[in-house]
């Protein structure tokens, strides 16, 4: 793995750059928004002057919870342009987006635009920007679940397909690629039908590694305000569709959380996304009711980043469905149960670190037991690159975007 943005810096000024690179920044989920972190700060300390990064905040999540906190935390460059789309069905939210991107790019005219992983936001940046004929960059390319009723798969597919430029983040997603018909053999000048197909590491690494310190002095009172202890507690989220938008399917995640809790008398942290609220509150009020009346469940808002480190850095075990979250439990050394049938990043699956239970109280009981005897013979190889990614793929825009 090439990485190391020394080279590209020189390289860089061999060839002389006459004027800077024009960054368009498409965020609007929540971990969009924090994946621009690493983006923005290796600009900001590596590539200063180089670069003009403006970002397009589509309003797919909207909540300060949800997205003003990380601007705030993580200290990103605050969205040049909000499209406040707001939460919609699938065509409508994709379509408001496309529309105020397109208008976005046709006034501003960037040299490329940056796209993060796989929601909405996503696959709008990337029809908008590749019908226009500008360069789409996907950052989190080629991860696939191959269970195309998963709306992110469709989401990778035709971003990934829209691409000039495709980062992939591990093994696993570099072979998709290959197998999808890209080829790494091309040559430049890239374009949409000859793209270039990078095998990198993960810009979330990066981001793990810079802000787990700050984590820790910034949030030190955070496990004695939830009363629950290092290594002793249990943390927990729920938001995909497939276990929200089935009030049976979400009953059995949450009864068999509560039962497990309360069986062995372990704190449980659940920073709840709000979709998973509203489908509590819209039908399950009694169990909502019940979970919050447990000695031993913690119920609370979603929280910050640097928040949900200290809390991935301190638990025991995490249960989750979300993509980013099962990759953390990896940056922080913590078993994993994972609330799908499948899973992107199938490394932390045959690494054993990982165990897909889909919504079965057995599985998900036969794991969490099993993790809680054997959890101090795992391990945790550097799957995820060197903690400079983000480095490497600015590095690389410049030499490839020059002026
Ligand atoms: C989206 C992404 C998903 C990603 C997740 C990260 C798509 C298709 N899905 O799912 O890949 O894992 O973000 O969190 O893009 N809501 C609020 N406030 C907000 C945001 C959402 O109340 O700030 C509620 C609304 O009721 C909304 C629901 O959550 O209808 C779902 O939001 P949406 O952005 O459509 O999808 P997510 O489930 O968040
Ligand atoms: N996250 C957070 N606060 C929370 C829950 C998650 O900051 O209450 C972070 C988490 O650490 C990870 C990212 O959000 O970096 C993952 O986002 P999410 O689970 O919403 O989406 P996914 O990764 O599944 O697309």
């Amino acid at each position: 793995m090439l990485n190391n943005p020394d080279l590209y810096l020189s390289n860089i000024f061999s060839v002389g750059i006459m004027s800077n690179l024009k960054l368009l920044n498409i965020v609007g989920a929540r971990p969009q928004i924090i994946k621009s972190s690493a983006i923005s700060r290796a600009i900001r300390t590596g590539f200063s002057g180089l670069i003009d990064e403006f970002t397009l905040h589509t309003g797919q999540h909207y909540d300060k919870e949800m997205s003003e906190v990380f601007f705030d935390e993580l200290e990103i460059h605050k969205p040049d342009f909000n499209l406040g789309v707001g939460s919609a069905h699938h065509g409508r939210q994709t379509a408001l987006m496309i529309t105020g991107i397109e208008d976005v790019i046709l006034r501003e005219k960037p040299d490329a635009i940056l796209l993060y992983g796989d929601t909405n936001s996503t696959l709008a940046g990337a029809i908008a920007a590749a019908k226009l004929h500008f360069p789409v960059i996907h950052i989190e390319a080629g991860l696939r679940s191959f269970n195309k009723t998963m709306p992110e798969e469709l989401n990778r597919i035709v971003s990934d397909h829209s691409s000039t430029l495709l980062f992939a983040p591990t093994n696993a997603a570099f072979k998709n690629l290959i197998n999808e018909g890209f080829r790494p053999e091309n040559s430049p000048p890239y374009t949409i039908d000859n793209p270039k197909i990078y095998l990198t590491g993960d810009i979330m690494y990066d981001n793990s590694l810079f802000f787990a310190g700050l984590a820790d002095r910034k949030k030190s009172e955070l496990l004695e305000s939830l009363n629950i202890e290092r290594d002793k507690f249990v943390l927990a989220t729920i938001h995909r569709d497939i276990n929200t938008d089935d009030p049976i399917r979400l009953e059995t995640i949450l009864s068999t959380l509560k039962g497990l809790a309360e069986d062995y008398s372990m704190p449980f942290v659940i920073p709840l996304h709000p979709r998973t609220l509203n489908s509590l509150k819209s039908g399950l009020n009694k169990l909502l009711e019940d979970l919050r009346s447990s000695q031993y469940i913690r119920i609370v808002p979603p929280v910050s980043y640097l928040a949900m480190t200290l809390l991935e850095k301190n638990c025991c075990m995490i249960i989750t469905d979300s993509g980013g979250v099962q990759k953390e439990s990896h940056f922080f050394r913590k078993p994993c149960i994972v609330l799908r049938k499948e899973t992107e990043w199938i490394e932390l699956v045959a690494n054993g670190t990982v165990r897909l239970a889909d919504a079965s109280p057995e599985i998900i009981r036969n794991s969490f037991a099993g993790f809680m005897q054997s959890c101090q013979d795992l391990e945790y190889p550097g799957f995820y690159g060197n903690g400079k990614t983000a480095e490497f793929i600015i590095g690389e825009l410049l030499l490839l975007f020059e002026k």
